[in-house]
C-alpha cells in the first residue's frame, strides 16, 4: 500500500480523497464544498465537521511516527534561516516538515517569499488605549508585494509538479500579479482574469510585466470567477484561485512565523481583511495544526474585517448567524476585497467559531483614516490591509477587545499596490463630502493633521522657505 503524505478533506461532507483525485474546480463532487489538506498527524483528518456525518479518512494514511517533537521543530526552523540554500532561505518552506505537499519537497519554485516582518504600532497602540499592537507585514519581503506569494509558492509548485503547461486564476489584483511571477519563475503560462478598470494599477502593470495573458472582463469579480469556472471545464489549465487547497498550505506558515518572532507566545488577537474569505482561515488552519503539534498551548481569535459595501460575511451574519451565505453586489474603493460571493464562506465561519473570533465592518471613510494612520507610522500598506485598524478601533470601543490583550493586524499589501488611492486621499478628492459626513469630529481633526497634500511652487527660495514655514507652525503628531 502507498501511504500518500496527505489527503484532500472536504469541508462540506468530510469525505477524503487522494490528492490525484482532486477534481479541476476543486470542488466536492458530492456536496460542493471545499477541500482541506490533511496530514497523518493533523487532528483535522480524524474530526468530523459541523456539517455533515460523512466518513472521516480513508485508511490510506496511517500515523507519522516520524514527525520530530515540537522542539526539534523549532531548532530545524531556526536553523534553516542561515542556510543559502533557496528552499530554507524560503520563509515558506523553511517550514515544509508541516507542509509535506510535493514529491520532491527540496526543489520548490520559489522567489525566497515569506520571512516578513513584524512592526509595533505605537502611536496607534495609544491612540486606542491598548497596550500591545503590532502588525505582520505581507506586503513587505514577498516578492510581489501581498501576502499571496506565500500561497502561491505552494500552489504553483503543485501544478509544475503535476505537469501542467497553464494556469489562471480570476483576482482583484493581487492573485494575479503573484501567480503571473510565480508562473514565469517555473515556465508555465499564464492566464489572468481581472475585472476592467477596478483593479489597482499597480497589480495591473505586475501581471504584465511577469507575462500573464492578462484578460481585463466587462464584470466584477465574481463575474471573472463565473467564467474561470467554465474555462477550466473546458481546458488543461491549472486552477490557482484560493479555492485550491494547497494555496493556504503556504499561507497558513504565516501562523508557524509570527509565533517564533514573539518568542512563543500566542497573541490573544489576529484580525485579517475578508474578501473571498480564505486567508483568515488559512492563517487559522496553521494555528490549530500547531496546537494540534503541541507547539502552542492555545489558539488566538480570529477576526475578519469587511468594507460596509462589500460585506456578505456581515451580512449573512447578521441574517443567518453564519449558516447561509449572503451574496451582496460588491462595492469598495478597497478593490483588493470588492468580493460580493466568497468562495471560501464557510471556511472563514467556521475558523471564526472555533477561534470565538468576531467580525465586523467599516466604512469607506473609517478605511481612508486607517490607511492614513498606518503610514503616519513609516509603515504603509493597501486600503484592504487598512480594513483591519479600523475594524479593531470598532471591536475596542464595543468593548470586544481589551487594553491588555495583545493584538496582531495582518497587513496584506503593500502601499505602492495602490498609489492613486494615497494620492486622491492626500488631495482630498477621495472622500465624498457624504462620507465625510458620518466622520466623528475627532475623526475629522484626525483627517486633517494626517492629510498631506503635495504642493506644486514656483522653483523660488524663499517660496520654498515659506511654504516650509507655514508647515513650521504645527506638530508633528498632533
Ligand atoms: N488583502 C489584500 C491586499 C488582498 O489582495 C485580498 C484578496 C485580501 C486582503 C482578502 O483575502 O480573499 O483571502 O479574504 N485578494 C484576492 C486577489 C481576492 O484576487 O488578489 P481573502
Amino acid at each position: 500500500m502507498k501511504v500518500a503524505s496527505h489527503q484532500l478533506r472536504c469541508t462540506g461532507c468530510s469525505a477524503a480523497i487522494s490528492p490525484d483525485a482532486a477534481p479541476a474546480d476543486f470542488r466536492c463532487p458530492v456536496c460542493s464544498g471545499l477541500y482541506d489538506v490533511v496530514y497523518p498527524w493533523s487532528s483535522a483528518a480524524f474530526r468530523k465537521t459541523s456539517h455533515s456525518p460523512g466518513s472521516v479518512t480513508s485508511g490510506s494514511m496511517i500515523p507519522d511516527t516520524n514527525l520530530p517533537n515540537a522542539s526539534a521543530l523549532r531548532w530545524l526552523w531556526q536553523e534553516r534561516r542561515t542556510s543559502t540554500m533557496g528552499v530554507d532561505q524560503s520563509g515558506v518552506w523553511r517550514f515544509r516538515d508541516l507542509l509535506p505537499i510535493l514529491q520532491n519537497p527540496e526543489n520548490p519554485v520559489t522567489l525566497r517569499e515569506g520571512n516578513t516582518p513584524l512592526y509595533d504600532l505605537p502611536r496607534s497602540a495609544k491612540a486606542l488605549g491598548i497596550d500591545f499592537l503590532l502588525a505582520k507585514h505581507q506586503g513587505i519581503s514577498n516578492p510581489t508585494g501581498s501576502f499571496k506569494d506565500t500561497g502561491m509558492t505552494a500552489a504553483l509548485s503543485v501544478a509544475a509538479e503535476r505537469n501542467f503547461e497553464w494556469v489562471a486564476c480570476a483576482s482583484t489584483g493581487n492573485t494575479s500579479a503573484s501567480m503571473a511571477a510565480y508562473a514565469a519563475r517555473a515556465g508555465l503560462r499564464s492566464v489572468v482574469l481581472i475585472p476592467e478598470g477596478k483593479i489597482a494599477w499597480g497589480k495591473l502593470s505586475q501581471s504584465m510585466d511577469y507575462g500573464a495573458v492578462t484578460l481585463q472582463l466587462r464584470t466584477d469579480f465574481d463575474g471573472c470567477v463565473r467564467i474561470l469556472n467554465e474555462l477550466i471545464r473546458r481546458l488543461p489549465i491549472y486552477l490557482l484561485n484560493s479555492v485550491n487547497p494547497y494555496r493556504a498550505e503556504g499561507q497558513k506558515t504565516l501562523a508557524f512565523e509570527l509565533v517564533e518572532q514573539l518568542e512563543g507566545q500566542v497573541p490573544e488577537h489576529i484580525l485579517v481583511p475578508g474578501g473571498n474569505l480564505a486567508n483568515g482561515a488559512a492563517i487559522g488552519k496553521g494555528f490549530r495544526e500547531m496546537l494540534d503539534l503541541g507547539l502552542i498551548p492555545r489558539l488566538p481569535r480570529i477576526s475578519v474585517i469587511q468594507a460596509e459595501g462589500a460585506n456578505p460575511l456581515v451580512r449573512s451574519w447578521m441574517e443567518s448567524a453564519g449558516e447561509t451565505l449572503v451574496p451582496v453586489v460588491a462595492e469598495t474603493r478597497a478593490s483588493a476585497i470588492r468580493i460580493g460571493n466568497p468562495a471560501s464562506f464557510r471556511k472563514a465561519v467556521d475558523t471564526i467559531r472555533s477561534t470565538g473570533g468576531w467580525i465586523a465592518q467599516v466604512s469607506e471613510q473609517e478605511i481612508a483614516l486607517a490607511k492614513a494612520e498606518i503610514g503616519a507610522e513609516g509603515i504603509g500598506c493597501e486600503p484592504a490591509s487598512a480594513a483591519t485598524l479600523a475594524g479593531l478601533k470598532k471591536l475596542v470601543f464595543s468593548g470586544r477587545i481589551t487594553a491588555e490583550e495583545r493584538v496582531v493586524l495582518i497587513l496584506t499589501g503593500h502601499t505602492l499596490k495602490d498609489p492613486e488611492y494615497t494620492i486622491d486621499y492626500h488631495r482630498g478628492t477621495l472622500l465624498t463630502s457624504e462620507e465625510l459626513a458620518q466622520a466623528t469630529p475627532s475623526d475629522l481633526a484626525l483627517h486633517a493633521s494626517l492629510s498631506k497634500p503635495p504642493q506644486a511652487l514656483d522653483a523660488d527660495t524663499d517660496t520654498v522657505l515659506r511654504a516650509i514655514d507655514a508647515v513650521l507652525q504645527t506638530p508633528i503628531h498632533a
